[in-house]
């Protein structure tokens, strides 16, 4: 089933709106030029997911040095402030997590300049983002797309929904 959501010339960038679907709730989330439409549910307990603050990412290259991203494609859930990926709905961050890692440090022999040590190499965790760690929880995603100057969001769930965008399909 698809649902209108708004016009485009109405639904300016940084905006959010969210639409009932029969008995779901649905919040489809304008980021830059892409659309984001994610399950109003939060999987954790039930919290308003898409009443929550959005938030970029943030990356780090090494120790000291951050960079954020510039559009807010995390949502946080008001109620306990897991954060979801708006593009894939997998969690982040919950209020278990510890916000900083701890490492473990030894005194190793010294290994030849412009060369790694084969235990200093680690693989990415599965699911893992911008070096961040997923949490337990995903929630349903949804397409959404431009059609006729409307903004309009596809009601079935999709694993891995693809953000709509201005100027094109979804
Ligand atoms: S209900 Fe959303 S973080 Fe707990």
């Amino acid at each position: 089933m698809k649902i209108v959501v708004s016009r485009l010339d109405e639904f300016p960038p940084g905006e959010r709106r969210i639409v009932q679907a029969g008995r779901r709730s649905i919040g489809v989330f304008r980021v830059g030029d892409r659309f984001y439409a994610i399950n109003n549910h939060c999987p954790h307990m039930g919290g308003p997911l898409c009443l929550g603050r959005t938030k970029p990412w943030v990356s780090s290259a090494g120790p000291g040095e951050y960079a954020m991203a510039e559009e807010e494609a995390l949502v946080a859930c008001p109620w306990h402030g897991w954060e979801y990926d708006l593009e894939t709905g997998q969690s982040f961050l919950g209020p278990g997590e510890p916000r900083a890692r701890t490492y473990t440090v030894s005194v190793e022999p010294r290994v030849e300049e412009g060369t790694v040590a084969a235990d200093q190499v680690s693989a990415p965790e599965p699911g893992a983002k911008g070096g961040r760690r997923p949490g337990p929880y995903v929630t349903e995603t949804y397409p959404v797309h431009v059609e006729d100057a409307y903004v309009v969001v596809e009601t079935s769930p999709h694993p891995a929904a693809k953000p709509g965008t201005v100027g094109g399909a979804s």
